[in-house]
C-alpha cells in the first residue's frame, strides 16, 4: 500500500541538525544578550540592559525558529511535495547531499518497487552527527533498507550513468559547495543523469536564481522558482528556503 503523508511524516530515525554551528553561535549570542541585560539591571544601567536584553530575546526566537525548522518544518515541506510529485512507486530516485537521509528515506516510502540512491561527503559541520553509519541506521529504523543505496561522493562530479534516474532531489546542500561554479556544475551533473521526462526539486537558502538560471541554460523546461513558507524559515525569514523544479524535455 502506497505512504500516506501521515506515514511520511511518522519518523523513527534521529536526523540531528542543519548546519549545528549556526544554532551553537545563536545560543551564545542570545545567552550573552540576556545576562547583560541582568548585569545591566542590577547596576542600574538601563541604557545598556534594554538593547541586550532585546538582543537576547530575538536571538532566542530565531534560535527556536532555527530549531523547529530543522527538527519538524523541512519534513512536513517535503512530505507535501512529495505527495504532489504523484510517484507511481518505481522510479529511480537521486538525493544529492542526503545527509541522515531525511528527504531520501521519506521518498523511499514511495517507492515499493523502486530505488532512492542518496550521496554524500557526510560532513559533520554540515548536520550535527551526520555519517554514512547514520543514515544505515535511519533507513533500517524507517524500515527502508531494501530500496535504498548509499554512495559517498562529490555532487560536482556524480558515479552514475547519463539518463539512469526519474527524479534529482536536493535538500538544503548544493549552497555548501562554495564557489559559483562547483554549484553549477552540481546542477549540470543533475541535468546529465536524469532521464527525458524526469524532475528535479532543489530546495535551499540560497542561490536558488543561479540553479534557476543554469537549468534554463541546460534546455529544461517547466522550471519554476517559488519560496517554501515559514516552515522552510531557519530562524527567520531572512533565511528562507526556496524550490526550483524543473523537467527535463522528451
Ligand atoms: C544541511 S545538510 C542537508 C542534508 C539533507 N539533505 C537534509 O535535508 O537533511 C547538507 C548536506 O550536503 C552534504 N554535502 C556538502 N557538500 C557536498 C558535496 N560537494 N557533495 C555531496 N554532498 C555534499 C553535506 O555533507 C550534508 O550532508
Amino acid at each position: 500500500m502506497a505512504a500516506t503523508v501521515t506515514d511520511l511524516r511518522h519518523r523513527r530515525g534521529e536526523y540531528g541538525i542543519d548546519a549545528p554551528y549556526v544554532p551553537l553561535w545563536m545560543g551564545v549570542a542570545a545567552a550573552a544578550g540576556i545576562g547583560v541585560f541582568f548585569a545591566g539591571s542590577a547596576f542600574s544601567a538601563p541604557a545598556i540592559a534594554i538593547p541586550a536584553g532585546n538582543i537576547g530575546l530575538a536571538l532566542l526566537l530565531s534560535l527556536a525558529d532555527y530549531v523547529y525548522t530543522s527538527r519538524f518544518g523541512k519534513f512536513d515541506v517535503w512530505a507535501d511535495l512529495l505527495r504532489e510529485l504523484n510517484l507511481r512507486g518505481d522510479e529511480q530516485v537521486l538525493d544529492l547531499g542526503c545527509g541522515r537521509g531525511a528527504v531520501l528515506l521519506m521518498v523511499a516510502k514511495l517507492l515499493p518497487r523502486g530505488r532512492a540512491v542518496g550521496l554524500d561527503l557526510w560532513k559533520t559541520s554540515d548536520q550535527f552527527g551526520n555519517a554514512l553509519a547514520a543514515t544505515k541506521r535511519n533507513e533500517e529504523l524507517e524500515g527502508v533498507a531494501d530500496r535504498v543505496d548509499l554512495q559517498t561522493g562529490d555532487m560536482r562530479t556524480l558515479p552514475f550513468e547519463d539518463r539512469s534516474f526519474d527524479l534529482v532531489l536536493s535538500s538544503l546542500a548544493i549552497h555548501n559547495i562554495p564557489d559559483a561554479v562547483g554549484r553549477a556544475s552540481a546542477v549540470d551533473e543533475a541535468v546529465r543523469v536524469l532521464r527525458p521526462g524526469g524532475r528535479i526539486l532543489i530546495a535551499d537558502i540560497n542561490a536558488t536564481r543561479e540553479y534557476e538560471t543554469r537549468l534554463r541554460q541546460r534546455g529544461m523546461t517547466e522550471i519554476r522558482l517559488r519560496p517554501l513558507g515559514p516552515r522552510m524559515w531557519f530562524g527567520g525569514p531572512w533565511v528562507a528556503a526556496r524550490l526550483v523544479s524543473a523537467r527535463k524535455p522528451d
